[in-house]
């Protein structure tokens, strides 16, 4: 059997579904750019059937990436022919299905009578409807992924035959997931034994383990599932995802890379690209990593007492059992300012992940001295976000032209704000119950729009009192939610601008939606 374990990210869907977690496209191609430098095996870019973003997001990924691409669908026609539309000019698409298996799913999913009366014909129906959803996913590609969902709370000789009759129609990756997070290691490892000694041809596929985090124990199953056979794990970077997320990327292929001398597994990731990976997802997410993170929070390799930091400074493997630099942590981190030049500039963007057109170069350079002016040392963390916010600039509807705000102790606040877009500029004054109040209700009075926001926070992007203050904000129109982030060295600027982004995706995003449906993709909302 091989040692190789293939690493299939989730990041952009099952990562996605974390609270708040929405990306829009051009963030979810970037991340996409940098899971390939990341070197995974596979993508799952989404869920095409879901909603015309997210068809238009795997889409766009298939036709540039040279990485597989998997779209994901429920075991029914419509969505795996979506999934299918979706990935048709991916070199190399994978339609991964699933459908649930535990009797908590079959008896809360398939109550209705036409699925079967009793638990055993239910369980009969299902069986029919995994063979058949993954014969019908073949008729599109070769490569196609089933997933048992809730594998880890279906009874073993049940989840057997499911996985055989998946490999009989075809699957070429059979995923065991523990949907819930509620498996022991043990417990999980030995269903994977047991699954390898059950199924008659599991021989013919790669067997897949995904675990979630409810129990904190993610990382540790899915260590577990490929100890006992498993070849291919699902994770997240950051380990974002439903709930309490995912197994985490950066752990499982550290702990396999760190421990080799007693697992003998490897996989093909280049770590050194783990720490640029994460703070991208982190920044473009919004989905702040706790400091105490292992291998990528702030104090993964930060030796606070006296006898830690002794020993470290005599021989650094007293304390540390992975380099900073084999994941990325740039110890020495370069400061630019304002007569950093546009070559200094570039070569700093592109060593974080970042490669820009000359025309990209151009704009980021003049955000860059913007920057600079305002404020003497530009860090890398300064700069991963103005390469957020230039991303998302490509592709805005409504610019803030300008903002003033008149705030104090004694007065009642007052904003008046300035908003461009290609065909009008609109100009708006408010009061608010503070300033930021005040510049949120005159742009909604601007452009006629109020949406709810459900969470708004402000952080210091980097530290001293010129640092960059960067503000989250998601709004929520109908079913969907939209997160913009906003930055500038003035917190009141930055909820300014990150209220108007989210708008803007909610615009951009209803548009793009009437756009698709009228060219008749047959998308539907699950
Ligand atoms: O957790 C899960 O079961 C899933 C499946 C859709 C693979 O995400
Ligand atoms: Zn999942």
């Amino acid at each position: 059997m091989s040692d190789h374990i293939l690493i299939f990210d989730t990041t952009l869907r099952d990562g996605e579904q974390s609270p708040g977690a929405s990306l829009n496209v051009y963030e979810k191609l970037e991340i996409a750019r940098q899971l390939a430098k990341l070197k995974v095996d596979v993508i799952e870019a989404g869920f095409p059937v879901s909603s015309p973003a997210q068809f238009e997001a795997v889409r766009r990924i298939a036709d540039e990436s040279d990485v597989i691409i998997a779209g994901l669908a429920r075991a029914k026609e419509i969505d795996i022919k979506s999934a299918y539309e979706a990935l048709k000019n991916s070199k190399h698409p994978r339609i991964h299905t699933f459908l649930g298996t535990s009797d908590i799913h079959i008896l809360g999913k398939f109550a209705d009578s036409r699925y079967g009366v009793s638990l055993a014909e239910k369980r009969k129906t299902v069986l029919k409807m995994s063979f058949d959803s993954v014969a019908y996913a073949k008729t599109f590609t070769k490569d196609v992924e089933f997933s048992a969902e809730d594998a880890g709370r279906t009874d073993i000789t049940y989840l057997a035959e499911i996985i055989e009759a998946a490999i009989d129609a075809g699957a070429t990756t059979v995923n065991i997931p523990d949907t819930t997070g509620y498996n022991f290691p043990a417990e999980y490892g030995f269903m994977i034994a047991e699954l390898k000694k059950k199924v008659s041809n599991i021989n013919k596929a790669v067997i897949s383990v995904h675990c979630h985090n409810d129990l904190g124990l993610a990382v540790a199953n899915s260590l577990a599932g490929v100890q006992n056979g498993a070849r291919q794990i699902e994770c997240t970077i950051n380990g974002i995802g439903e709930r309490a997320g995912n197994a985490s990327l950066e752990e499982i292929v550290m702990a396999l890379k760190v421990r080799k001398d007693i697992c003998g597994y490897h996989t093909g990731i280049n770590s050194e690209e783990i720490y640029t990976t994460s703070k991208m997802v982190s920044g473009f997410t919004g989905v702040i990593v706790q400091p105490n993170k292992a291998i990528v929070g702030d104090n993964a390799f930060a030796h606070e007492s006296g006898i830690h930091q002794d020993g470290v400074l005599k021989d650094k493997q007293t304390y540390e059992i992975m380099t900073p630099e084999s994941v990325g942590v740039n110890k020495t981190k370069l400061v630019l300012g304002r007569h950093s030049g546009r070559h200094g500039l570039k070569a700093r963007l592109s060593e974080l992940g970042y490669h820009l057109s000359d025309q990209e170069m151009q704009k980021s350079y003049e955000a860059f001295l913007v920057l600079a002016d305002k404020k003497k040392e530009v860090f890398d963390e300064d700069l991963r976000v103005l390469m957020g916010d230039e991303i998302y600039k490509e592709n805005q509807l409504y610019e803030l032209q300008y903002l003033h705000v008149n705030a104090g102790t004694d007065i009642i606040p007052t904003a008046t704000v300035q908003i461009k877009s290609d065909k009008e500029v609109l100009q708006e004054s408010s009061t608010g119950d503070g300033p930021v109040d005040a510049s949120f209700n005159a742009i909604e009075r601007a452009l006629g729009f109020k949406p709810t926001v459900e969470s708004y926070n402000v952080r210091s992007v980097t530290s001293g009192r010129q640092a960059l203050g960067e503000a989250i904000i998601r709004i929520r129109s109908g079913e969907n939610s939209f997160t913009g982030r906003g930055t500038s060295t003035d917190i009141i600027e930055a909820s300014a601008k990150a209220y108007l982004q989210a708008i803007n995706l909610y615009l951009t995003f209803s548009r793009r939606d009437l756009e698709l449906s009228e060219n008749n993709l047959e998308i539907k909302q699950v």
